[in-house]
């Protein structure tokens, strides 16, 4: 019972990033921090905005109907709506960076 209590507290510690302990946080997940060189390696202006404007244009860029409720211009949209748009891209590679930038994102 004290053991799942325990786990419990972990958990809302977790949960709870703009709450928490700082030393009691570092002690528990010093061995999940993300080294900072193993982010951001993907550029979202340079290697994924590139792409959507090849092919979602002009619906979802400026000017577009699209634009006002899911612009593309912004990583924001990419990573809250991965699904959608691997409805609609197919090409393996631009897959991939697509998938990759939003790990990338989710991981900060
Ligand atoms: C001709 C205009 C047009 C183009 C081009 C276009 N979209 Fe859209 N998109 C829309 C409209 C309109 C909606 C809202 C209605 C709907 O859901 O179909 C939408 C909705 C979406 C949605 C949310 C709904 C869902 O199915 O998840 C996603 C994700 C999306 N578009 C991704 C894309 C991607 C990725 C591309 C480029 C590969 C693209 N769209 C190109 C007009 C467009």
């Amino acid at each position: 019972m004290k053991t799942m209590l325990f786990l419990l507290l972990c958990g809302m510690t977790f949960c709870l990033p703009f709450n928490f302990n700082r030393n009691s946080v570092e002690t528990a997940a010093v061995h999940h921090v993300v080294p900072a060189g193993d982010v951001d390696t993907i550029s979202f202006s340079a290697q994924i905005q590139p792409i959507l404007e090849r092919r979602c244009n002009p619906c979802h860029f400026p000017g577009g109907k699209m634009y006002q409720s899911m612009p593309f211009d912004r990583g924001e949209t990419v990573v809250g709506h991965l699904d959608g748009m691997l409805k609609r891209i197919k090409d393996d590679k631009e897959v991939g960076l697509l998938k990759q930038y939003c790990a990338e994102q989710l991981a900060r």
